[in-house]
């Protein structure tokens, strides 16, 4: 029996978060260890991460080089089931499965998330980027109202737990990505913690440490690479081998399946 496609989806119904981003970098990050990764971009209209691997594959034809890479499928024009079958038929043979979402309220998102494997939202630090998730007390920062997504996946998970007994699947883990993390005065800092900290106990997601606010996540974007495509960065100075040892932190902090040691081995030819 081989085990479906570990899901991990992006999703934080708003713009600027850094979804895309993560998501390439993270698809990217897998297929360099050999994962197999396919990746759907529902986000139609502005298809970054569809993009970003259009420009990968660019250069690879430029350069004459291979360089490990996801196939990006846009999902647009389909509804639920017909989606959930387009991935099926698509994903197959696939280790992990990247989901990206727009940055609003879309109802093919929100399905997306409720199935994933390991959910990511991505968070700037910012009390306004909490509200997608529940409100909080101005003095305590106690919860006083989840938001609707958040019910939509307590929901989700509530089903999952009924029924992932049967399907031998485990629970969702639900990850608030600290993103483009840069200065933030120290006392600020310390009260976006205490905050986040109060909601992860009440909603039930963790917290991990993302990416910092970096001109080169910006800049590699026509090119299609990533900071793990070493050799074929050019001269980029230090300050780059502190933003890989980031991501591959931000990687391991997801603490996703490996995927390469269950495999099992596909009969010699
Ligand atoms: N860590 C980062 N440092 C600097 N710029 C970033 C970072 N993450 C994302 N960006 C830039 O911010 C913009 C929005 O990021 P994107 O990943 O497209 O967010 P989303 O998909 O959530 O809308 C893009 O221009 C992107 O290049
Ligand atoms: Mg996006």
């Amino acid at each position: 029996m081989t085990s479906h496609p570990h899901r991990i989806v992006f999703a934080n119904e708003k713009g600027g978060t850094g979804k895309s981003t993560t998501a390439v970098h993270v698809a990217v990050a897998l297929a360099h260890r050999g994962a197999r990764v396919v990746a759907f971009d529902l986000d139609h209209r502005q298809q970054t991460m569809c993009r970003y691997f259009e420009n990968r594959a660019e250069t690879m034809r430029r350069r004459g080089i291979e360089l490990p890479t996801a196939h990006c499928h846009v999902v647009e024009g389909m509804d639920e089931p017909a989606m959930d079958a387009f991935l099926a038929a698509n994903s197959a043979v696939a280790d992990f499965v990247i989901i990206d979402t727009p940055g609003r309220d879309d109802p093919l998102a929100r399905h997306a998330a409720t199935t994933a494997d390991t959910l990511v939202t991505p968070m700037n630090d910012s009390f306004v980027d909490f509200d997608l998730i529940g409100q909080v007390e101005g003095e305590s920062f106690k919860v006083k109202k989840l938001s609707f997504y958040a019910e939509l996946i307590w929901e989700a998970r509530l089903k999952r737990s009924r029924t992932s007994i049967e399907q031998n699947r485990a629970q969702m883990d639900w990850v608030v990505v600290r993103n483009r993390t840069g200065y933030t005065e120290a006392r600020n800092m310390a009260r976006i913690e205490q905050a986040l900290t109060e909601m992860a106990k009440r909603v039930g997601f963790r917290v991990a440490k993302g990416l910092s606010e970096r001109v080169i996540y910006r800049e590699l974007f026509p090119s299609g690479l990533t900071l793990l495509d070493k050799g074929h960065l050019g001269d980029l100075g230090t300050s780059h081998l502190v933003a890989r040892q980031e991501l591959r932190g931000l990687v391991a902090n997801l603490r996703l399946p490996d995927r390469l040691a269950e495999r099992i081995p596909e009969p010699a030819q």
